[in-house]
């Protein structure tokens, strides 16, 4: 019988992940996401592996806020947007994204995950290419997928003589997208936005930025790697998530002229299929916006914490590439050996995460530090102290 020869498979390749000490373990956290968190089993330990940049996932003010929308709009509306399903949380954690991130309008999605496919599928036209860089996050590779009648393309990381050469081969498509990560997250490189800029601008191409990593993080106020760039409200298009600096919930979005948002608004098939973000989410979102815009000092502080951590690292003999992002990746190669060292950590109260194949290439799995604004100095201290054991 089929199923005799699935379950046969599956319980393969799960043994094989167990004996070859591939196999992911899940923690479970019995509290907020702070500079530490209780571990069941475990119990309190530093987290060095959380998207949470600001510190803003257990904000006393973003946790009101959730409380506030779920009392005013209860826990959700039923429905898709264009039925009953937009609820006036929603335009305003729009417009304010919109704000932040210098855009004219901006539209949510219940994860960034969503807004890219939402958005590649539905602009890509049937004469158009999408060239994407090889490292952007499988979302975006996902989404290109799902755009099935468009030709696609790929160029080497951050390559932007390849990037050119291919803009010159697809001169005869209707529309060439160039669509890239702002900051790549198993690398926590920038992407080279000048130049794309520049490029995109000369082949007339349209650039999509999705600034996951960067949103909160980069730029003196935490505009994202467009400001720290100095093209701030330049980018075509950007995809973002809610669910890592700007409050750590859930939630996306993509930000750009409002011809974009209304096409997707019309025609993108997760706005049109699936319920909106949750009333909670959009709140809490909002407030996490608003603090980051009334206190540029988180920013700083991130900052700060970024440059000891590097630092830190460095002057133990880890061999970093120099980066502005709180993505620091050791490079370990082995996947068991990068378990293996992530739960020796573990046992010194850090958490710090392995990420092996299929997550990041074979042979290239590393320990992946991501720093926080809500460390601070003596956290750093037990971290490096801890990397120095190990
Ligand atoms: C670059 C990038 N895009 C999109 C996502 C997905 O974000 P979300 O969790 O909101 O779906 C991630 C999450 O890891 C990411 O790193």
């Amino acid at each position: 019988m089929a199923t005799d020869v699935f379950t046969k498979r599956t319980v393969d390749l799960l043994t094989g992940l167990r004996d070859s000490g591939q196999y992911k373990e899940f923690l479970t956290l019995s509290s907020p996401l702070g500079a530490t968190a209780a571990v069941e089993g475990r119990g309190e330990v530093l987290v060095l592996c959380s998207n949470n940049y600001l510190g803003l996932a257990d904000h006393p003010e973003v946790v009101a806020a959730g409380i506030e929308g779920l009392e005013q709009f209860g826990a959700g509306t039923a429905s898709v947007r264009f039925i009953c399903g937009t609820l006036s949380c929603h335009r305003q954690i729009e417009e304010t994204i919109a704000r932040f991130v210098g855009t004219e309008r901006s539209l949510t999605y219940v994860s960034c995950w969503n807004a890219n496919e939402a958005l590649i599928s539905t602009v890509a036209g049937e004469r158009d290419v999408l060239i994407s860089d090889e490292l952007n996050h499988a979302s975006i590779i996902d989404g290109c997928r799902l755009a099935r009648k468009t030709a696609r393309d790929i160029y080497r990381h951050s390559d932007l003589a390849v990037l050119e050469a291919k803009l010159k081969e697809h001169a005869d498509r209707e529309v060439r997208w160039v669509i890239t990560d702002g900051v790549f997250s198993m690398e926590g490189d920038v992407a080279k936005l000048p130049e794309l800029v520049e490029i995109c601008r000369r082949y007339n191409a349209i650039l999509i930025v999705d600034d996951s990593h960067g949103i909160g993080v980069l730029g003196k106020t935490g505009r994202g790697t467009p400001e720290h760039c100095g093209l701030f409200g330049q980018i075509d298009i950007l995809t973002g998530t809610l669910g890592k600096a700007l409050g750590g919930a859930a939630g996306g979005y993509v930000a750009a002229a409002p011809h974009v948002i209304e096409l997707l608004e019309q025609r993108s098939r997760p706005s049109l299929f699936s319920n909106a973000l949750p009333a909670t989410v959009a709140c809490s979102a909002r407030k996490a916006i608003e603090i980051v815009e009334r206190e540029p000092e988180r920013v700083a502080k991130l900052h700060a914490n970024v440059r000891r951590m590097r630092e830190g690292l460095a002057a133990l003999g880890f061999d970093l590439h120099d980066s502005p992002t709180a993505i620091i990746p050791i490079m370990i190669g082995d996947a068991a050996e990068a378990i293996k060292k992530s739960r020796r950590l573990m046992e010194l109260g850090v958490m710090v995460i392995a990420f092996g194949y299929p997550v990041v290439p074979q042979g290239q799995a590393r320990l992946r530090v991501q720093v926080s604004a809500a460390l601070e100095e003596h956290h750093i201290a037990r971290a490096l102290d801890a990397f120095g054991k190990l």
